[in-house]
């Protein structure tokens, strides 16, 4: 078999090392708590600044693209329970190089996503402390680097290093801690509907897209339209995985993950899509797109300072922890790489007395710091999402691939109407992705061109299933 298209053994369900003790209730905790972050917090802003209030139309596009995907997500992770997740799957379904090409899409999706939610959190943890008197802002510019504005963003790297520093002192969040700040996040979401219904104005709604119903470039390098705002909207709907990977501890595999992804997918855009229509009808769009903490900005414009206090401190206390699972996913998806020979065997190693892997945790941090002072919100939610989306169609594709290659493996869980579902994430991925700006699809591509010599030159000589023969 030629050396890109050699495949990694379908490594089968482990029976029962982990106890199943989740029942879909669980499950779609598990879900919420990882999806809701940055995305709804803070950059709802920016979704309703390129859509208007068209955004909540936004919000069922990306839901609906993310729920087909996520099914099938649930079909792989309960076939291939090992970690690696996508590239996991597409290694073993569609060859090394498809697997290498995901696992890179994968390494700058998870680095990018903790800078962006970091960025999310620096704007309300800003707010925050100017509420106790101190004032930090959210950028300090220090120049420019061709054409760029270089700034720094104080609190985005201190977020950075603090939960990196958890991760390596081997810190995992406890199913206690995870319930309570799903619980506190959604109350937060539901006491700005509160505050932000009884000020609603239809007449805010008109023009309901006044940019347009596509995704149309600017002069700046932005794109504005409902379907520009959907494929960065889009950023708020992942973090699903996290039910997808629970697939051995759930009780009744085949229907609890299917509800846990669906109903999770369910809550958050109808959630997100109320959040939205109460924002938008509660204050002129214009002035809380740019904002770095939109939803205490809407709020305190209501004349409510203690509830918009309140919402600051719980989005600064529960978001951090969505950057804590990707920070750990990052580190995971090194550690599969290396242990296939992909990427060097050191940048899985883990430290000898705290069994963590220290550099790579420490190396991952530096660099989301700088991305997290280089680029502004958008755009790196929107560099996430290229990355997600390439993975997405990926896991799509295999999921039909392995039905037809094997038919007999072990599926806890079918895709209900795989031959309708998959194609649709597939056509709706591509439609997010060709929505991104061009500076983002640019970048995405510059990365990997990058990372295909990178395998070709290293990965395709030192993989493990290389040196097997
Ligand atoms: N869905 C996650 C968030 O919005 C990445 O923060």
């Amino acid at each position: 078999m030629a050396f890109w298209n050699r495949r990694k053994p379908i490594e089968a369900p482990q029976h029962q090392e982990l106890k199943r003790t989740l029942s879909w209730p669980h499950l779609v905790a598990l879900g919420v708590g990882a999806i809701v972050g940055a995305g709804i917090y803070a950059l709802i802003g920016q979704g309703a600044g390129m859509a208007g209030p068209g955004v909540i139309v936004s919000f069922a596009i990306a839901g609906a693209v993310c729920a087909c995907a996520a099914l099938c997500y649930a079909e792989l992770a309960s076939m291939m329970p090992a970690s690696g997740s996508a590239y996991t799957y597409t290694y073993s379904s569609l060859g090394e190089l498809a697997g290498w090409i995901v696992g890179w899409a994968l390494i700058l999706e998870y680095s990018v996503v903790v800078s962006a939610v970091a960025v999310g959190w620096s704007g309300y943890a800003s707010g925050v402390l100017t509420g106790f008197g101190v004032n930090i802002p959210q950028m300090l510019p220090f120049g420019e680097m061709a054409g760029h504005a270089l700034h720094f963003n104080p609190l985005a790297v201190f977020i950075i290093f603090l939960v990196a520093g958890l991760l390596i002192l081997g810190t995992r969040e406890s199913a206690w801690v995870n319930s309570a700040l799903v619980v506190l996040k959604i109350a937060a979401l539901i006491l700005f509907l509160v505050i932000a219904l009884p000020a609603f104005d239809i007449s805010r709604f008109t023009p309901f897209a006044p940019f347009g119903w596509g995704s149309t470039p600017q002069a700046d390098g932005t794109n504005i339209g409902v379907m520009a705002a959907a494929a960065v909207m889009f950023f708020a709907f992942y973090g699903f995985d996290a039910v997808s990977t629970a697939a051995e501890e759930a009780k009744n595999p085949g229907r609890d993950l299917a509800i846990g992804i669906i109903g999770s997918m369910v809550i958050c855009t109808l959630l997100y899509m109320l959040v939205g229509a109460a924002a938008i009808g509660a204050m002129d769009f214009n002035m809380f797109a740019s904002s770095g903490e939109p939803i205490a900005e809407i709020v305190r414009s209501l004349n409510q300072p203690e509830a918009a206090a309140i919402i600051g401190g719980v989005a600064s206390i529960a978001i951090p922890t969505v950057i804590l699972a990707f920070l750990y996913g990052q580190t995971r998806i090194f550690y599969v790489m290396s242990r296939d020979g992909l990427l060097p065997r050191s940048w899985g190693r883990v430290h000898s007395k705290l069994g963590t892997p220290v550099i790579m945790t420490i190396f991952t941090a530096v660099v989301c710091s700088a991305l997290a002072g280089l680029l502004t919100l958008g755009e790196i939610a929107s560099l996430a999402n290229a990355g997600t989306l390439a993975a997405f169609i990926a896991v799509a594709v295999s999921v039909m691939v392995l039905r037809h290659s094997a038919p007999n493996a072990e599926r806890p869980f079918r895709t209900p109407l795989v031959w309708v579902v998959a194609p649709l994430a597939i056509v709706g991925c591509l439609y997010l992705f060709s929505s991104l700006n061009l500076g983002t699809i640019e970048r995405f591509f510059i990365w990997m061109a990058i990372g295909i010599p990178i395998y070709l030159l290293w990965g395709a000589r030192k993989s493990t299933l290389a040196v097997k023969g």
